[in-house]
């Protein structure tokens, strides 16, 4: 089977080389020069653990191609797969000119039956909307009969654990509308899911309202969370005991329900968004996404508050260690991530930032430039500072030397965006100690 997969971002670099990795013959098509160079090179453009070692393997084996030209792969194809980008536009609305960019060179190039499949996460809709342009265009060029099929296959994978998610997924959600496109997907995951196989075929716009009802689900356990929390803080409950209580009840499930400094990343934040539009288009309101929305906006400035309120705002010239930039760990996104709203805001109240990150310093200096210091490891960032605010928790924050810290640091304050250490044990350090709903 030969397939092509269009954008090498996250979902389509992944998905490709796991493709490849299964034994497919995988095409990675871009319209970024550089990136596919580098690509044939083994340098890829994300920090992404395992994915390296797959994509030059399979490289080397012939398994896996780069290009940046569509068309003169296409009707070597069997499936053809749209992975690129949809970025929120201004209003908060999926960005789809790339989306109909590739979905034009298809239909002004396709000659031999194919199958079109979405795995960018989509407005509910798309994959029919596809369709009519493919077909529009095959009617122009006299083509009008010619036999193809479109199919919604959105991804669920998680950056940083995002080869171990492709590889044995949880599920598979494929929407078809045909025989053909339903058997094609069918010898496509077998080889992911051999022992259980957990294919989930559904019609093509309840795939696509499945990929973002499934991350608002997230979104809402996470707001739903960081709301607790700020209530345990004001009545004297610990979020963590609290969390564990719910989660055993195995209708709510432990996963997920870890209070935080809010979400943040290339999904949650956007898809969110643009469910809350696809809603408004069709005149309804989705009136618990607006208030999980508005509750993490509030929790991406709680760090700054409590560092406020602990200063009583008396924190000009002072100097702050902050570990961590992306938004999660084992990634080196920073897409609207805490770490940098955080930063942000102490750098408007004339505070000197140190900042380190194990992954994500050249992402943020992008963003933040020479406004910042870049420290060399998590004590360089500490020296002289006046508090520590943790937004990531990448596992090396976890087990630090406090007494090292309290050497260097000028005053002990800890402020914990992630609930990752105790506070009993900081307090016997001399730290003051700072989590979330504690
Ligand atoms: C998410 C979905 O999990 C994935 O299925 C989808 O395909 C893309 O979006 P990702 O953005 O990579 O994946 O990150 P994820 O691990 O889900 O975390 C998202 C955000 O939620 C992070 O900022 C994380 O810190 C936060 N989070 C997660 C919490 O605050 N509490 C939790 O309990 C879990």
């Amino acid at each position: 089977m030969k397939i092509a997969v269009v954008g090498t971002g996250y979902v389509g670099l992944v998905s490709g080389a796991c493709f490849a990795e299964m034994g497919l013959n995988v095409t990675c098509v871009d319209i970024d020069e550089a990136k596919i160079e580098g690509l044939k090179q083994g340098v890829i453009p994300i920090y992404e653990p395992g994915l390296k070692s797959i994509v030059i393997r399979n490289y080397d084996a012939g398994r896996l191609q780069f290009t940046t030209d569509l068309p003169s792969v296409l009707n070597d194809m069997e499936m053809v797969f749209i992975a690129v980008g949809t970025p929120s536009d201004e209003s908060g609305n999926a960005e789809m000119k790339y989306v109909w960019e590739v979905t034009d060179t298809i239909g002004n190039h396709i000659e031999k039956p194919l199958l079109i499949v979405t795995k960018s996460t989509v407005p509910v809709g798309t994959s029919h909307q596809i369709k009519e342009r493919v077909q529009q265009r095959l009617d122009q060029r006299g083509l009008g009969s010619l036999q193809f099929d479109v199919a919604s296959n959105p991804e669920f994978l998680k950056e940083g654990a995002a080869v171990d998610d492709f590889m044995s997924p949880d599920r598979v959600v494929v929407g078809v509308e045909s025989e053909r496109a339903r058997e094609l997907m069918t010898r496509l995951y077998r080889p992911f899911l051999l022992n259980n196989f957990r294919v989930i075929f559904m019609d093509i716009l309840s795939a696509e309202m499945t990929k973002y009802a499934s991350n608002a689900m997230l979104a809402t356990r996470i707001s739903f969370m960081n709301d607790i929390a700020n209530l345990c803080e004001r009545v004297g409950a610990d979020v963590n005991m609290v969390r564990r209580g719910i989660g055993s009840d195995s209708r709510i499930g432990k996963n997920f329900l870890y209070p935080g400094c809010g979400y943040g990343g290339s999904c949650f934040p956007k898809d969110v968004k643009a469910i809350i539009k696809v809603a408004e288009k069709v005149g309804y309101e989705m009136r618990v996404l607006k208030a999980v929305e508005q509750v993490n906006e509030n929790q991406k400035r709680v760090l700054f508050q409590k560092f406020m309120t602990f200063f009583n705002g008396d924190v000009a010239g002072k100097s702050v260690a902050v570990w961590g930039l992306s938004f999660k760990p084992e990634t080196d996104d920073v897409r609207d991530a805490p770490a940098l709203q955080l930063i942000r805001s102490l750098l408007e109240v004339k505070v000197n930032v140190r900042a380190y990150d194990p992954a994500a310093m050249d992402e943020a200096r992008k963003q933040l430039h020479d406004t910042i210091y870049y420290a060399k490891d998590i004590y360089d960032a500490a020296n002289n500072a006046d508090a520590l605010i943790v937004p990531t928790e990448w596992k090396e924050f976890r087990l630090p030397n406090w007494e090292i810290l309290k050497k260097i640091m000028r005053t002990h304050v800890i402020i914990d965006g992630r609930n990752i250490y105790n506070k009993e044990d900081l307090t016997a350090y001399g730290f003051e100690y700072r989590g979330i709903g504690l």
